[in-house]
């Protein structure tokens, strides 16, 4: 068996390094790199301890823990979703998350990964939709363009090869600060068309991702809107009552989804009887199950997502800050001369008090 070197100091990413290496790998090669991880992760998802995870909700948000972990690693993240917290100058998401040695314990990474969790979503929601969306697809329509909005314009493009984007948020200011985000990224003006209603971005559009904020139902496309053979990419609904789809559109929908028991309770499918039947990705990336089989079909991939994706984003990460020399040593667990000796660590404390 393959022995590891464990470090002994837990190795730290914060949130500007995270930024500052993104920026430097370049957006896209992070996407790519990203969607390539969370795949080969999906690909062995029988090695995983996986569980739905943990959610305590408040009036305007809710906190989740998202453990999951295979014979030699661990990983969790902590992640919030608060839709009003632009009130208070703060993102509607925030996230950190660690990694840990699963023989030991020993925690080897702790991250800011905010950023990352921008980019692991639209990362996992291009690679659902490569085996989902119509084969040729060009057009895609964006409902929301808030902090998940570019990268999943730049996953999309990069991913799928999609060449027009069709944008509508309730903010107009919004979809400036998108355009603007999308030109620095190499995306030109004329690709993206700025729309006055989700019926006028649905038109022509082969792909529809839905990217809102809202702590309660509603239904930010229509029915009616939706043509045979699109995909949906349903990104926003993703909490017990937080949903952006009308049901008749997820009757006439097959429906996939990342690990049924947390979806089931979270995502676009809690309208729908616990019964309903729908596709796990991991078997339709293993060829275990069909992705979209006709042309006239329409595709849901219900995202609300999971723990294994945050896995794979930490390990990918780790790996990447390590290679750029930007990982900083934390002092978040003792190191012990003598491991069983942990009340040294007062009296040493006591000696340098003592002598300051
Ligand atoms: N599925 C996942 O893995 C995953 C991961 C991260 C975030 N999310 C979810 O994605 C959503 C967006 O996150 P964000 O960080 O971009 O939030 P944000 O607050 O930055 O942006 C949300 C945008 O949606 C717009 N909006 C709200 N209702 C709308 C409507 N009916 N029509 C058009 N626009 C509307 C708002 O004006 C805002 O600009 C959140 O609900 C979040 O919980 C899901």
């Amino acid at each position: 068996m393959e022995t590891r070197h464990l470090p002994t100091r837990t190795a730290f990413l914060g949130a500007a390094q995270a930024a500052r290496l993104v920026a430097r790998h370049g957006p896209g090669r992070c996407l790519q790199g990203l969607a390539q991880a969370i795949e080969a992760d999906f690909a062995r998802w029988p090695d995983f301890e996986k569980s739905a995870r943990i959610a305590h909700h408040s009036l305007g948000g809710v906190i989740e823990l998202m453990p999951v972990c295979d014979e030699q690693d661990y990983a969790f993240k902590y992640v919030n979703g608060h839709p009003g917290n632009r009130l208070q100058g703060l993102p509607t998401v925030m996230a950190f998350g660690a990694l840990a040695d699963m023989a030991t314990g020993m925690p080897i990474f702790l991250a800011d990964l905010t950023l990352v969790t921008a980019l692991r979503t639209a990362a996992t929601s291009a690679l659902a939709a490569r085996h989902l969306a119509r084969p040729g697809s060009r057009c895609m329509a964006l409902i929301g363009a808030g902090s998940q909005a570019e990268f999943q314009a730049l996953a999309f493009t990069e991913l799928l090869g999609i060449e027009q984007l069709r944008v509508f948020d309730l903010d107009p200011a919004t979809m400036d600060k998108l355009a603007d985000n999308l030109g620095h990224a190499g995306i030109a003006a004329a690709r993206i068309t700025r729309c006055a209603s989700s019926r006028e971005a649905l038109d022509g559009a082969d792909i529809v991702t839905t990217v809102t904020a809202a702590k309660r139902r509603q239904a930010v496309i229509a029915d009616a809107d939706v043509r045979p053979g699109m995909h949906i990419n349903a990104v926003g609904g993703d909490g017990p009552g937080k949903t952006e789809l009308p049901v008749e559109l997820l009757q006439r929908c097959r429906i996939f989804v990342e690990y049924p028991p947390q979806t089931r309770v979270e995502g676009e499918i809690q309208q729908l009887p616990a019964d309903a039947p729908v596709s796990e990705l991991w078997q339709v990336i293993t060829g275990q199950a069909p992705g979209r089989t006709q042309d006239d079909q329409i595709t849901l991939f219900d995202s609300v997502g999971f723990a294994l994706e945050d896995f794979a984003a930490l390990r990918w990460l780790h790996a990447l800050a390590r290679d750029a020399g930007m990982l900083q040593p934390l002092d978040l667990v003792p190191a012990l001369a003598d491991p069983r000796d942990l009340y040294r660590l007062v009296r040493d404390a006591a000696h340098l008090d003592s002598r300051a």
